[in-house]
């Protein structure tokens, strides 16, 4: 699989440095130490704890010599933690999260998940494929979100570290066996986790099936730049490469329609702050209660950076590429301070914002949409890329 590296900033790393290569911590004396030798990217293991159906679960960390630091859980390959640096160089959370697994079980709004079999609604949780009519889950309202009442959010993945040299990167895998969450065909699926030397992180999605059937994955991480969680995103200043996005229904259901951005709230093709026009009045605002839609990408097929986000206050920025069709912005408008912080206190209204890189939503259903559909002998392939820098 080819992987994609930026160039190595100057490394910042000081002798005596503790390192985790591998599977186990491992400390080495100042003078093993020679910057040559140790690798500018570390992964280490740790257990996490036990599912309530008495699974174990897994935390690996992904560490790079700037000092950027990704934990994630084999429980939903949920991004628990991921610090980037700001203007002054100090790093700090910048994803929402939990403290617990017991609490990523009991109610969690997605967050940093990985989703599947189908990111995004798909209307009334039925699709038909080659004339045969399929019924999934419905788990939002009368349709169908984000793979069901037990979608790749809340399975356990295996995990392995899969080293490459300097640059050892998290494999997961998950097999969902023909049926599941009403989806034909067994899914198997691998996601890798590449934290670079420069502060990136690459996603890259691969599946096959022994049936056809309809796959749409991606990641749910929700930003706050601010790394300060009581605060609302709204002073977050975004741009989104689209000219068009996809006005919905009352449940959030594409009508089928290409509109385009210009000259409505929807447009992020210059740098506009999300507060901005969040509380014009506008119909698809109002559906959406603030902004949940998929914005029309150009150039599918090609990894092309679509977004930028940044946080004036901090100068923490992140740049998003993709090879995917669209992207969802949800400004976090469910987020009703019913959600406790790590740190005290809860999650309220728009204190994170998701940018979910992929095929639109209810695609299945929408034959002028870009195909979902996966045959058995193909491999559906997706990247994303999240850059992340100061300014
Ligand atoms: C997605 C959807 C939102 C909402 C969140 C989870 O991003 O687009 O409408 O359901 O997930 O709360």
């Amino acid at each position: 699989m080819k992987r994609l590296y930026f160039p190595l900033l100057a490394g910042l790393l000081t002798a005596g440095t503790v390192l985790f290569g591998g599977c186990g911590p491992e400390k080495q004396s100042a003078q093993d130490t020679a910057a040559e030798a140790l690798p500018d990217i570390s992964i280490s293991r740790s257990p996490y704890g036990r599912t309530q159906a008495g699974e174990a679960v897994d935390m690996y960390t992904l560490r790079n010599r700037q000092g950027m630091e990704i934990d994630v859980i084999t429980y939903g390959g949920i991004i628990t933690r991921w610090t980037a640096p700001d203007r002054d160089g100090r790093y700090a959370n910048i994803t929402l999260g939990f403290d617990s697994l017991v609490q990523y079980e009991r109610s969690s709004p997605y967050f940093g998940a990985l989703i599947g079999r189908y990111g995004n609604r798909i209307a009334g949780g039925s699709f038909a494929l080659d004339g045969k009519t399929y019924t999934l889950e419905t788990n939002n309202g009368p349709n169908h979100l984000h793979g069901g009442e037990r979608g790749f959010d809340k399975v356990v993945w295996t995990a392995r570290i899969q080293e490459e040299g300097m640059h050892p990167y998290l494999v997961l895998t998950y097999t969902s066996p023909d049926g599941e969450g009403g989806y034909p065909g067994t899914l198997s699926t691998t996601v890798t986790y590449t934290l670079t030397p420069d502060n990136a992180l690459e996603v890259v999605y691969t599946a096959t099936t022994d049936q056809k059937t309809v796959v749409n994955l991606t990641q749910h991480a929700y930003f706050n730049l601010s790394g300060d969680f009581s605060q609302p995103i709204l002073d977050h200043v975004l741009s989104l490469a689209a000219d068009q996005y996809l006005p919905v229904d009352a449940g959030l259901i594409p009508t089928g329609e290409w509109a385009p951005v210009a000259g409505t709230p929807f447009d992020f093709r210059q740098p506009k702050a999300i507060g901005q026009d969040i509380e014009a009045q506008d119909t698809q605002l109002s559906l959406g209660r603030g902004y949940d839609h998929c914005w029309v990408l150009g150039q599918a097929d090609s990894l092309r950076q679509v977004a930028s986000l940044t946080h004036p206050g901090s100068g923490r920025t992140l740049a998003i590429f993709t090879d995917e069709p669209g992207i969802q912005f949800y400004s976090g408008n469910f987020l009703d301070g019913s959600l406790p912080r790590p740190d005290g206190g809860t999650y309220g209204h728009r204190s994170g914002l998701c940018l979910e890189t992929q095929h639109f939503p209810d695609s299945p259903n929408q034959p002028s949409f870009p195909s979902v559909e996966l045959a058995p002998g193909e491999t559906y392939s997706s990247r994303t890329t999240f850059q992340f820098s100061a300014q």
